[in-house]
């Protein structure tokens, strides 16, 4: 019967047939072992010559890494490790014979392996790191619904910026002009929480920014929540609460992959227990200085900031309520202070950097245009839409985005981002 590799310690003592690649093959001539994969997992298969007719053998010894195959067996324990199963082989059939493969099992350069990006998922690691991505994009479904949010998505042509202007990317749009893919859903869920109250959206946004980092894409998965009614508190609590659902998941259901990837699981398991610190950005800047950082209050944190600012931290950073002068003109105003922004970057630990950006948003239109025109970049007109939301039963609400490829680089471990994405896209590559 076909059965899946991730399946196979309920069949010990039957007979199976499982269809995947061969992953490393070693063999004395008498006895072969194969390890073999078929996306759901990796297997040892024993092939013994002696038991087996001389055509099977010979189609066992012309495979090559990467073949395609089909192999019939009886599921056994490993006879030394724990929770580890083989198969040994009955019957064997190549499928498609894979001429010699370019990735080899050892070190390859990161220019060779991006290039061959289509070929390296395959490996171990990447493997590891696809079913990562995928369990924390489940989590982050799972929890929004959990917290009564439902998924309403946003368009990817826009006519207007959302995170300031300089990070767009044009792109012709018939007669209409120029249209500028999204930046973030965000301003487009503002208005679908007065229809269903709290909502997100998933899905790709670009960034015409040249930072060459090991956290930054031009092209991102994020999810932005938006809430009717959520202040700023409350939308910390959810960010909170999100990061902490997604970490119980990956510790649950990403055993395997950790350790493969040979991420100590603990950090994330004492993040799970305690509660999240929150510094104001004006205490952050403070802590900094006396941490040695010449970071001055107005500036943007830096990479190193961050890193500094969480290295003897068991559990992620709020930087909340910022200066207006460095956010976006959507962010409202601290009511015990004109000069700063009811907002919150969420640190990650481990290096993580920032994970989630949020604020709670300025509902008032007077105050909004206000906004806008003190913006200096923005055409009033293109935001009409989104000022017209502040006429018609305007309410307090807040909300978040988080970055996708930031969250699977800090739960898988893995130093760049571009491993973390199936196919990145970077300000120097575009290819495959
Ligand atoms: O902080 P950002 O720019 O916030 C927004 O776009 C808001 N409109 C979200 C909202 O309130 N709904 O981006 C959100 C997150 C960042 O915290 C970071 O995790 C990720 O998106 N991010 C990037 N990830 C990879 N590459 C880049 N160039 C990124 N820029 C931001
Ligand atoms: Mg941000």
């Amino acid at each position: 019967m076909k059965t899946f590799i991730k399946d196979l310690s309920q069949k010990v003592g039957e007979e199976v047939i499982i269809k995947g690649w061969l992953y490393n093959k070693r063999s004395s001539g008498k006895i072969a072992f194969l390890e073999i994969r078929d996306g759901t997992g990796f297997i040892q298969v024993v092939a013994v010559k002696e038991s087996l007719s001389e055509e099977v053998w010979n189609e066992i010894d012309k495979t090559t890494q990467e073949s395609s195959l089909e192999v019939t067996g009886t599921v056994s324990k490993h006879p030394k490790q724990e929770d580890v199963y083989e198969l040994q082989v009955t019957g064997y059939k190549l499928q498609s014979i894979a001429q010699e493969y370019p990735i080899a099992l050892k070190d390859h350069g990161p220019d060779f392996l991006m290039d061959n990006r289509h070929l390296w998922l395959r490996s171990k690691k990447q493997w590891a790191i696809l079913r990562i991505r995928d369990v924390v994009e489940t989590a982050i479904n799972e929890y929004l619904h959990l917290e009564s949010f439902i998924r309403t998505d946003s368009p990817i042509f826009t006519p207007n910026a959302c995170e300031g202007t300089t990070t767009l990317f044009p792109v012709p749009y018939f007669d209409l002009g120029e249209a500028y893919l999204s930046q973030s859903g965000q301003l487009y869920i503002e208005a679908a929480i007065s229809s269903v109250g709290r909502c997100y959206d998933f899905g790709p946004v670009f960034r015409a920014e040249k930072s060459v980092t090991k956290r930054h894409l031009t092209e991102f998965w994020m999810m932005d929540a938006e809430g009717a009614f959520v202040e700023h508190e409350e939308n910390m609590a959810l960010q909170e609460g999100l990061i902490k659902h997604i970490a119980k998941k990956c510790l649950a259901e990403c055993v395997q992959e950790f350790a493969i990837l040979e991420r100590d699981p603990e950090p994330i398991k004492k993040m799970i227990e305690k509660p999240f610190t929150k510094l104001t950005y004006e205490e952050t800047i403070k802590k900094l200085n006396e941490m040695g950082s010449d970071i001055k209050f107005g500036e943007d944190l830096g990479n190193d900031d961050e890193g500094l600012l969480t290295k003897d931290s068991d559990v992620p950073v709020f930087i909340h309520k910022w200066p207006k002068s460095i956010k976006p003109f959507y962010m409202k105003i601290d009511p015990t202070n004109p000069d700063l922004v009811l907002n919150d970057d969420l640190i990650g630990i481990e290096g993580a950097g920032e994970v989630i950006g949020g604020s709670q948003r300025e509902d008032d239109f007077e105050l909004l245009m206000t906004r806008i025109r003190e913006d200096g970049h923005l055409d009033e007109k293109d935001y009409e839409w989104y000022t017209d939301l502040r006429k018609y039963g305007s309410v307090p609400h807040s909300g978040f985005g988080i970055g996708v490829e930031r969250m699977v680089r800090w739960m898988s471990g893995v130093e760049h981002i571009r491993e973390c994405i199936p196919f990145p896209r970077l300000v120097n590559r575009l290819k495959p």
